[in-house]
């Protein structure tokens, strides 16, 4: 019994001073968050105060820089020919309600093509519609219960390297991706929805910029400050819009882009770069999309790098442990929506992605709303789960974990309904 007691302090003990690999684990509590002060939006580098909405448009091209070099990388201006295939249409989806209708959008440049399919849905008023766009993880066939979508076959195209990186689509996946998805109930409400395979676009691997749309410019050679996934991914919504402009049965002025996790650092990033999205969405995007990498809390910069080398641009690995060092913060870039409304969710199991750092990142852009007179986050306490707060910037953090789900269409649903 004595000996059990000796090794049980002992054991004790050991826990009480973690090895390196303990040492290592991702911080969850508020007191492991560092003492941090954020970069402020609303001034300059070389100092002098952001006052009015012209010095914000100066300013606001000073933060998009920042961004490309630092975090996400740069990514090229199109200069190639789009062209839209229809591949299957059916006017009569849900009994009449609706239309679908599958595209596949080809993109050349130089004698290279690459090429998307497009899954759309949107009801049949006869009036063009406002619509949400999101990439999505598993394939265009999992948001169909019926034969008509085809399984992507990227894989195939894009070589076996892939095999090991998750996320394959398969057949079994087909139509189970519809409850994240709700077409019927975004129709109902009077939206489209488009959504797209991300593997189509860049495939989530490391693949030394050979496959996806890195392919179409093979003299971006992979350096310090080039565009990584995240970036190509932002890059092929961009295109996606470039498309829609021409579709008689939306409004493109109104199109919401939205994404989840890793897709919610797309949509962040696209939303960013490309103002013509009238409305942004994070879903649980966490560290490198709305969360603040000044926290450490989950997710940090040095785990998502190691994790993930090719979803940002090089430089990014100079802040690994070193997050005091970034020029700028998530914040930052939920500011350069503005005045277009965004939106960010969290889950609040969802402690990888830091759903109080999410939070913290809205208030922080709330000073460049103003500057437009707009309200942005209405409240400086983080709100309760399940009580969304909506004002240009909106914020929920719903039960449960990591996921896109019907709670929260609901609220992007309501927060386009008083936005559009
Ligand atoms: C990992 C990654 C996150 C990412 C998530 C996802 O958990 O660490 O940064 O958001 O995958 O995309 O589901």
């Amino acid at each position: 019994m004595k000996n059990f007691l000796i090794l049980l302090v002992l054991g004790t003990l050991s826990f009480g001073s973690p090895s390196p690999a303990q040492q290592v684990e991702p911080n969850y509590e508020e007191s492991g968050v560092p003492d941090y002060s954020l970069p402020d939006p609303l001034r300059f580098e070389a100092g002098g105060q952001v006052n009015h909405v012209e010095d914000w448009l100066e300013r606001r091209k000073e933060l998009v820089t920042l961004f490309e070099k630092h975090v996400y990388g740069k990514s090229p201006d199109w200069d190639g020919e789009l062209h839209a295939e229809t591949l299957f249409e059916n006017p009569n989806f849900l009994a009449g309600k609706a239309s679908r209708k599958g595209v596949r959008l080809h993109l050349k440049r130089n004698g290279r093509e690459v090429f998307f399919d497009l899954l759309l849905f949107y009801p049949n008023t006869g009036q063009p519609v406002p619509a949400f766009l999101g990439l999505n993880f598993y394939g265009n066939h999992t948001l169909a219960s019926d034969a008509q979508v085809p399984v992507t076959e990227a894989w195939i195209r894009n070589n076996e390297a892939m095999g090991s990186s998750g996320n394959r689509a398969s057949e079994a996946g087909r139509g189970k991706r519809i409850p994240n998805w709700p077409y019927e109930a975004i129709i109902s409400r009077g939206y489209g929805l488009v959504s797209l395979y991300y593997g189509e676009v860049d495939p989530d691997f490391d693949d030394g910029f050979r496959n996806g749309v890195h392919a179409l410019y093979p003299e971006e050679r992979r350096n310090e400050a080039s565009w990584g996934s995240i970036a190509g991914w932002a890059w092929g919504l961009s295109r996606v819009m470039d498309f829609l402009e021409s579709e008689s049965w939306i409004q493109p002025e109104k199109v919401a882009v939205l994404g989840h996790s890793r897709l919610g650092k797309a949509a962040l990033w696209a939303g960013a770069v490309d103002t013509r999205f009238a409305l942004v969405i994070s879903n649980n995007s966490g560290c490198g999309g709305a969360a603040l990498s000044r926290r450490k809390y989950g997710e940090t910069v040095a785990r998502i790098n190691r994790s993930f080398p090719h979803w940002f641009a090089a430089n990014f690995n100079q802040y690994n442990e070193n997050e005091a060092a970034l020029p700028i913060d998530q914040h930052q870039l939920l500011a350069l929506m503005a005045p277009r409304p965004v939106y960010v969710a969290s889950g609040v199991e969802d402690r990888w992605a830091d759903p109080r750092g999410e939070f913290l990142s809205c208030v922080a852009a709330s000073p460049v709303y103003a500057l437009f007179g707009l309200q942005g986050m209405p409240v400086t306490a983080q709100p309760p789960v399940d009580e969304p707060e909506m004002g240009h910037i909106g914020y929920h953090v719903r039960s449960g974990g990591h996921g896109l789900l019907p709670y929260d269409w609901e609220q992007y649903l309501d927060f386009a309904d008083m936005h559009f």
